[in-house]
Order: structure tokens, then sequence, then C-alpha cells
């Protein structure tokens, strides 16, 4: 029998530091308030279900159509038997909606980025990734043949002297639109003048931008007015479209390589046709509805007001993901859990999802939160921080 002990030792260890996580069961629909497995309800601030589109009966309904038409399972990989109608409408629309001729879905946005990032960049190539990007897109540029450097984008002088050095055949610059942990938003126009004046391919991850930001939805890059010039998008649809899967939207040839040689798209069986299906739906409603963006918009802009006026610290964001930093893991475990007892369910951030000592609550509006949402999270979080 083998024997374990080495990693109770290990959880142990984390349980010291403040570092152990668990899964709390929520037992209702995503909503701005939920049912927990405990029988409790708790004003919802950390889920990425923005515009509240996880429980929209025509999500559901779509989804179930889908079922009934086309069964449960895909039961095959993509390229075996398991593309179905469902995941062809969904690849058109969002290549559409994107204004990219070509796009691929995948199981998750972990999957559009290990898919695209070990098939693209290539021996002999550099990839510039922000210090901070997602670790689906860490993982990824570690994984492939190429060359990285990470810079911060605070310091854009530090890319472009990357970006001069001459010796590679191509350059690869990848970031997130909005920063997942720090609701900061990337400098596009500077990464796109950049690009242009190096040569270099432009990725952007729009996970936490796709829906929320852009007179059409389709993202920061489209707010700022450059997604054109972008050269790949990648979209997972499991945050404001509330289905799941993600998109690499871009030019024809990068797709037919991906479906010829991405081991994340091969090897893995096709995403259940009623999520597709869902995830048309919900592109239609975003696009339908920018009313909820704007709803979105004005509880982040009032939620930043009303935390920076009671001295927090909420870093350099700008949009509806807003961090309440803290600092040690273990207060901001704490500050997590007498939020719960008060009602409020925000999850505390710890090492390694942010860097040593940035422990926070990363906080995230949805359209649906109501004033007294916010200012009732607002007041027990300054009792809770001033007990
Ligand atoms: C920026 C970013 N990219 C990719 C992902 C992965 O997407 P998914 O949850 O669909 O795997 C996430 C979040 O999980 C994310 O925040």
């Amino acid at each position: 029998m083998t024997d374990f002990a080495y990693l109770a030792d290990e959880l142990d260890r984390l349980r010291d530091g403040h570092l152990l996580r668990r899964c709390l069961c929520v037992d209702s629909p995503q909503g701005p308030v939920v049912r927990l497995a405990d029988g409790s309800e708790k004003v919802l601030f950390c889920s990425n279900n923005y515009l509240n589109l996880a429980g929209d009966r025509r999500i559901v309904e779509a989804a179930c159509r889908a079922m009934r038409d086309y069964g449960f399972g895909s039961a095959a990989a993509r390229l075996i038997s398991g593309t179905m109608r469902p995941h062809c409408e969904l690849e058109q629309a969002m290549a559409d909606f994107l204004g990219k001729a070509a796009a691929l879905y995948l199981p998750s946005g972990w999957a559009a980025n290990q898919a695209l990032l070990t098939a693209l960049p290539q021996k002999g190539d550099l990839v510039l990734m922000d210090r901070y990007d997602h670790a689906s897109i860490i993982d990824a540029v570690r994984a492939c043949p190429a060359e990285f450097r990470t810079y911060r984008r605070d310091r854009p002088q530090r890319l472009e002297y990357y970006l001069a050095q001459g010796h590679y055949r191509r350059r690869f610059i990848v970031t997130e639109s909005v920063f997942s942990m720090d609701g900061d938003s990337a400098d596009l126009e500077l990464l796109v003048d950049l690009k242009r004046r190096y040569g270099a391919i432009l990725i952007v991850d729009e996970a936490h931008g796709l829906g929320c930001l852009g007179a059409g939805g389709a993202g920061l890059c489209q707010e700022q007015g450059i997604l054109d010039h972008v050269d790949l998008v990648v979209a997972p649809l499991g945050k404001a479209l509330a289905a799941g899967g993600g998109i690499v939207a871009g030019p024809q040839v990068v797709i037919d390589y991906l479906i010829n040689t991405a081991r994340p798209f091969i090897f893995t069986t096709a995403p259940p046709p009623g999520i597709a299906a869902g995830a048309v739906e919900a592109l239609s409603i975003i696009q339908a509805e920018p009313q909820r963006r704007q709803r979105l918009q004005d509880n982040a802009a009032y939620l930043r007001e009303q935390l920076t006026g009671m001295g927090l610290d909420i870093g350099q964001s700008t949009t509806h993901v807003i961090p309440v930093l803290l600092g040690a893991s273990e207060t901001a475990l704490a500050v997590s859990s007498a939020l719960y007892e008060a009602g409020y369910y925000a999850a505390a951030i710890r090492p390694p999802t942010v860097p040593p000592n940035t422990a926070r609550l990363r906080i995230s509006v949805q359209a649906d939160h109501s004033r007294d949402h916010l200012d009732g999270f607002c007041k027990a979080l300054g009792k809770v921080l001033n007990s």
C-alpha cells in the first residue's frame, strides 16, 4: 500500500501557512445571491457571472433544445466524430463577433491558451508575456519550445528592449486584456504600436473583457478600437458568457494549424453540444442587451468609489474586478470568513494565485447587484476591518 503521508504533511504545511483551499458547494443557480449547501444564503462577490447570464432562462432553454436535438454528450474528439452542428455554429458566431476569419472551440479557456501557446511559438522564437498573465498562459508558454521573458506592464521600455533584440525568428506578445486578479487593463494601443514597429504577433486573452467592455461587448480590444490589429484573441466563455469552453479566433491558417497540431484540441473529447448552443444564445444576448454592460460598469464605478472612500487599497483597478489588498494570507482568510458569517461570500485569494504578501479579496461585481447589496457589503467589510 502506498504511503501518502508525504501529501498529508504538505497539506499541513499549507494549513499552517493559511494557504489551504477548499471548495464550497453552491446549491442554487448562480446569481447575485446564492444558496450554499449548508442552507445559508450569501450575497456573492467572487463569481465571474458579470452579466448575470448564468441562470438566464433563454440560455438554459437553448441548451435544453440542443440537448433534445443532439443528445447530451459529443462522445468523441472533435477530429473523430465529436464535431456537431452547435460547435460549428458557435465557432462561426464567435469569428463574426470578433471580426476574425475563423475560430476554434476548445473545452476550456485553459485549453485554448494551452493549444495556442504550445503550438504557435517555435524554437528560435521569443514569447513576451506580462508578468501577471494568467496561469494558463504562463504554463503554456513555459511548455512551448520558444524562449520567453516576462515584462511589467508599467515598464513598457523593458518590453521594447526585448522586442529590439535581433536574433529571434518571430516575436509574440501575450497579454490579458483585463487582468484577472488586479482589474486593471492592458494598454493595448501601446502593444499594437510595438507589435507593428517590431513585426511581432499580438495575442490578447479577453477572459474578463468579453461581454463586459466595448460598444458591442467584444471586449477591451473593441473598447480601445484595436480589435482589427490584434492577431489572435483568446475568449474563455465561462465568465460573462456564463457558458463553458474557450475560443481562439484569428486567421484561418492559424486555426487550421491548431486543428492539425494542437494537442489540447486533438486529444480531448468535444464539449457537450448543449454548452455550445447555450454559448451561442449568450452571445446574442450580450449583443442585444448593452444595458447589462452599463449596469455592470455603473455598479463597478460605484463600488470602487465606496471602497477607496473607506481608505482601502484597490490597486489600479478600473473595472468590474476590484481587489481589496490585505497583504497577509491569514488576514485575507480571516476577513473572508468574517464576511461569510455576515452573509457575504468573497473568497480570499492567496499565493500562488497572487504574489506573496498581496493576499486579497478579489471582488467581482455583477450587473444585477443592487445598491443594497453593494452598500451592505461595504458596511460589513468596514465593520470586519475595524473590529
Ligand atoms: C485570463 C484567463 N485566461 C484563461 C482562463 C481559463 O479559462 P477557463 O476557466 O475557461 O479554463 C482564466 C480563468 O479561469 C482567466 O482568468
